[in-house]
């Protein structure tokens, strides 16, 4: 399979160039050692090396490929993630000022991106697993009620999967999107892998969305800040995603990060199939095992609409005295594996082909110690009870992420306007937004959470940032 944008960068540096161009450490040499096989490969935009923003050449191919490979119509490579997808994906789809209707488990770039546009979002509360609290996506039917009390609504962006590894159901919003003539813009972010084994879920251009963003770095081999966005042509005007992403994308991207997005589509195409093969027999081996010689429960959804990334591995400790928190603590601390994340009472890995068997039996063996040093306990099955209303908004998003700012004690901040997301794990999901009333309710529920010696984001040594209504007024 070709690799064009890694295959020119090989060949440039085989015919041993004396470079006179841009980046100033002249291919490696001004870099420090373990820098410099890198280094030789980091160009700028010469002749035969394309460019980004008005591909014809190499850059064009290795995009064309990889539509072709995710099944898209046309594919844009990004070079500083997701997030430079889905503010490309808002700023497409919503005018300023104009709505959204998005899931509130949206990533942190959605919101900033919408504050951006001036854009307003009308929040859909993801369902939650209530047995193991944790999100399974918005239902369409939530959707449906948001676009019914706000028809002139310009897209809908849906989280699939979440961190989590749940894959909501896709093809009613999409349905909705086309019946109400808006995109459905979906992030994918932590779904680039679900196009190369048939045991994971449909991929978001599958199942019918106009725009979807995919992190390759997250779960392919691929470096970090490599995305791609994907569309569909009968619904977007590609001319305007291409204006829209190209202004929002660096004049200098780099070709190790875009020649990694070509080489990861490269391998998975040509080998993703029986890579994934081996990846499902050790997760399967590892379950097994697991369910055996553990009182760990790996967190599934067999015959629930809502479908599981097999390649996320979410533990939930709540047959020990462990919290999330902490058994992520020992498995890094005594064990030396470092988890990707952990909330009150699960943590999360991400297994990839390129783990090799004596891994999972490393990780196995640590969570079988785990399981018999802290296990048989009955702790934690009862659902926490969360606020599930969407509190009142009083200004608007941009509103309030740039108005003066200052700290308040939780427990005094009744009536106050949020100048952060305030989110606990699990769900994951905003109890408040910037611009948002904060509530009694709210209130209670983090002391609860904190008395639980659980974290809640943008809640720092028990304060909290509000809008300085003060401060707006003299302005
Ligand atoms: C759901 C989701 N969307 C988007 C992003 C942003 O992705 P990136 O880090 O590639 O910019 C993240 C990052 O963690 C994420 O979890």
């Amino acid at each position: 399979m070709p690799a064009p944008i890694y295959e020119m960068l090989i060949k440039y540096r085989e015919s041993r160039p004396l470079a006179f161009h841009m980046p100033g450490h002249i291919l490696g040499r001004g870099l420090s050692e373990p820098f410099k096989e890198a280094g030789s490969l980091d160009i700028t935009e010469i002749p035969g090396a394309d460019c980004l923003h008005a591909p014809l050449g190499v850059i064009r191919e290795a995009q064309e490929l990889a539509a072709n490979c995710f099944g898209a119509d046309f594919s844009l490579f990004l070079v500083n993630g997701s997030t430079a997808g889905i503010h490309t994906m808002i700023r497409y789809a919503v005018n300023p000022g104009g709505k959204l209707i998005i899931g509130r488990d949206c990533h942190i770039s959605a919101l900033n991106a919408l504050a951006l546009a001036h854009g307003e979002p009308i929040f859909v509360a993801p369902k939650v697993d209530r047995e193991h609290q944790i999100p399974v996506g918005i239902t369409a039917e939530d959707v449906e009620e948001a676009l019914k009390a706000h028809p002139d609504a310009q897209g809908i962006l849906v989280t699939r999967p979440n961190y989590y590894g749940m894959a909501q159901p896709l093809a009613k919003l999409a349905g909705l999107a086309r019946r109400y003539q808006i995109p459905l813009l979906v992030d994918e972010a932590h779904g680039a892998h679900f196009k190369f084994h048939h045991n994971f879920p449909d991929t978001a251009m599958e199942l019918g969305a106009h725009l979807c963003v995919q992190s390759l770095h997250k779960t392919l081999p691929a470096f970090t800040q490599t995305a791609i966005l994907h569309g569909k042509k009968d619904y977007v005007d590609r001319r305007r995603v291409e204006l829209t992403a190209s202004m929002l994308q660096t004049t200098s991207p780099s070709y190790l990060l875009m020649a990694s997005i070509d080489q990861a589509r490269e391998l998975m195409e040509r080998n993703g199939g029986s890579l994934y093969d081996g990846l499902w027999e050790n997760i399967r081996s590892f379950d097994a095992k697991l369910v055996k010689t553990t009182c760990l429960e790996r967190v599934t959804t067999p015959g629930k609409e809502v479908e599981a990334d097999f390649s996320r591995i979410v533990l939930d400790f709540a047959k020990t005295s462990l919290s999330g928190f902490q058994a992520e603590e020992l498995l890094r601390g005594k064990y030396g594996i470092v988890a990707e994340m952990a909330d009150l009472r699960h943590v999360v890995l991400i297994a990839t082909p390129f783990h090799i068997d004596h891994d999972f039996d490393r990780l196995l063996t640590a969570l079988q110690e785990m399981s018999r040093d802290y296990g048989g306990c009955q702790k934690g099955r009862e659902p926490i009870l969360w606020p599930v209303d969407i509190p009142e908004r009083v200004i608007s998003l941009s509103e309030a992420l740039f108005s003066e700012k200052r700290q308040l004690p939780v427990q005094k901040s009744e009536g106050a306007i949020a100048a952060d997301s305030l989110i606990p794990y699990p769900p994951g999901i905003p109890l408040v937004n910037p611009g948002e009333r904060i509530t009694a309710d709210i209130i209670q529920y983090i002391c609860l959470l904190l008395s639980q010696n659980c974290p809640v984001h943008g809640v720092d040594g028990g304060k909290i940032q509000i809008v300085d209504t003060g401060a707006m007024n003299k302005i």
